[in-house]
């Protein structure tokens, strides 16, 4: 397959098919198994843009990682009173000054549309890494490498997507992005954070979801959960926060009565959504997530930023 990331905007994880996802693990693996000097040859003299309207840990570190651990450089703010932003710069001006500066932009935004926006000013790669409660597409590329690499597939599992599955914009995407293979995905909320229904136009026909209140009844078919944490800053009204505050959990009794080898999965920061128990138990894998999202976005900016990612890392 030709690389099909070069040069190419992720704004949505719906735009790329499975072979195309495939064909990313595949990079990513290669990358990650090259030593420290190889690595350093993959993205020398290549500067990547991290514009972040929004606080952020991994995503902006790990792109961060990620461009230094193959040669490159970064620059950019982490939030925008660092910028001229603070001064009234608008949106369309700061991503066009910036784009004279790098060769791709990693942008988070709180306004949905910000990213898509951003590929309509500029002509260089743009990377969602976030926008309000719509997508972030890299954060699922990330879920779904990681469980292909703890179960070694997607099809046949039964995954539940758990928690504030409202206004997590994680949840989106990795909705979108199972179904392009063929698991059963089970959505639990508290009935206030139940999944916005066009999230589910067109994917329901493809694969089987059903909605729940309670994970205990489900539990038992479980081999995979995917949890979230309530997104606060997302409510439009404070009371309606304080009604769902706290309102689940994950812990090891719950765990316990499931299988064995159900992995628990999170984007991360967790706020007391899973018992801090849970950390220690083998089926934890959310900083397994963190490690092999500074994987897998590695192979995201070789593949953006050169047209033969292979012929690169087999020279
Ligand atoms: N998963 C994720 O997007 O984390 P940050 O908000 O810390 O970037």
């Amino acid at each position: 397959m030709t690389n099909p990331f070069f040069n190419r905007d992720i704004i949505s994880i719906k735009d790329f098919s499975r072979p195309e996802l495939k064909y990313l693990f595949s990079i990513a693996d290669k990358v990650d198994s090259l030593d420290y000097e190889r690595k350093k040859e993959l993205g020398r003299g290549k500067i990547l843009g991290l514009l972040f309207f929004e606080p952020s840990t991994r995503t902006r570190l790990s792109f961060e990682a990620a461009m230094l651990s193959i040669g490159g450089n970064v620059l950019g703010f982490a939030h925008p009173s660092m910028s001229s932003v603070e001064k009234g710069e608008n949106l369309a001006d700061t991503i066009r000054t910036i784009e004279s500066y790098v060769d791709a932009i990693v942008l988070r935004h709180p306004m949905e549309g910000a990213s898509r926006f951003a590929t309509e000013v500029i002509a260089k790669p743009v990377i969602n890494a976030g926008s309000g409660t719509e997508e972030h597409p890299t954060q699922a590329m990330i879920d779904l490498y990681t469980i292909m690499k703890v179960k070694g597939r997607i099809d046949g599992l039964n995954i539940a997507i758990f928690g504030d599955l409202k206004y997590g914009r994680t949840v989106y995407s990795l909705i979108y992005g199972l179904s392009k293979y063929r698991p059963r995905i089970f959505l639990v909320s508290p009935p206030q954070l139940k999944v916005k229904r066009e999230a589910l136009f067109g994917i329901d026909d493809k694969i089987k979801v059903s909605e729940h209140k309670d994970i205990t009844e489900i539990i038992e078919e479980l081999d995979v959960i995917y949890v979230t944490r309530i997104q606060k800053e997302r409510f439009p009204d404070p009371h309606e926060y304080e009604k769902v505050k706290g309102s689940y959990i994950i812990d090891s009794e719950l765990l316990k009565s499931g299988k064995d080898e159900c992995i628990v999965m999170h984007p991360l920061p967790k706020v007391g959504e899973i018992a801090p128990e849970v950390d220690n138990m083998p089926n934890a894998k959310y900083f397994l997530q963190v490690y092999l999202g500074k994987v897998l976005r590695s192979g995201i900016l070789i593949s953006v930023l050169n047209p033969d990612p292979y012929s690169l890392i087999d020279s």
